[in-house]
């Protein structure tokens, strides 16, 4: 079944979506699992705590995401796929390059090379980039929890992580699938059902 993964610069609304679309997709009778990344998996949300709290290298990051992503996929991903069930993951490698990328300035065929032995060729049937304007994005943010060591990151930092984000959404159009953000959560909803209305199962449909 359909691995789909959601994207989008912190405070651009994709978290709001996650268990929404697994309702949706619950209600049409289908096997759902919802994770996140960094995280996933007992020592994948240690990582995560490290990675959202402790100062460390660019390049400390991206090891420790592909740690936590390894492990993610050998885990939970990977099994829940081969069971024949949906994988909604909140965040994935399109975050990667995003941030450690765009955002730390990493070249990205240093990534693509832990991206192969990590992956091994598995990529998203779906990504849904959720886009807003990133002052937008940050004004949603301080208004609901303290920032971690990402949220804490000045506006040019996320302005070059959008970039990338829209950058890799024009190379690979059929993939990911830009959202706009700014407007109603009910809006965006309607757009996800459309988008996601091939991947259903016919009998899903009726
Ligand atoms: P992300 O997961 O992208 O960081 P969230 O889904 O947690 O973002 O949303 C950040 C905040 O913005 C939340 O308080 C959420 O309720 C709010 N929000 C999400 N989508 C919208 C929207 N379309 N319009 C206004 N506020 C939104
Ligand atoms: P997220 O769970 O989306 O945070 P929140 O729920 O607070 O919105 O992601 C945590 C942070 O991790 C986010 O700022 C982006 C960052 N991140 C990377 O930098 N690289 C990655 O590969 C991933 C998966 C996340």
């Amino acid at each position: 079944m359909p691995f789909i993964s959601f994207e989008g610069i912190d405070g651009a609304g994709k978290s709001t979506h996650v268990q929404w679309l697994a309702a949706v997709l619950r209600a049409h009778q289908q096997t759902v699992i919802t994770t996140r990344e960094p995280g996933g998996t007992p020592l994948g949300e240690t990582l995560r705590q490290l990675l959202l709290n402790d100062a460390m290298s660019a390049d400390t990051e991206l090891l420790l995401m592909f740690a936590a992503r390894a492990e993610h996929l050998a885990q939970v991903i990977r099994p829940a796929l081969q069971r024949g069930e949906w994988v909604l993951t909140d965040r994935f490698t399109d975050a990667s390059y995003a941030y450690q990328c765009g955002g730390r300035g990493i070249q990205p065929h240093r990534l693509a090379v832990l991206e192969q032995w990590v992956q091994q060729g598995l990529q998203p049937d779906l990504t849904f980039l959720f886009d807003v304007e990133v002052d937008v994005a940050q004004q949603r943010l301080t208004a609901h929890h303290r920032p971690d060591r990402f949220e804490r990151e000045q506006g040019d930092f996320f302005e070059r992580v959008r970039t990338v984000y829209l950058q890799r959404a024009a190379a690979e159009p059929q993939r990911i699938r830009v959202v706009r953000t700014d407007r109603s959560i009910d809006a965006i909803r309607c757009e996800l059902s459309e988008l996601l209305r091939p991947l259903l199962p016919a009998k899903a449909c009726e």
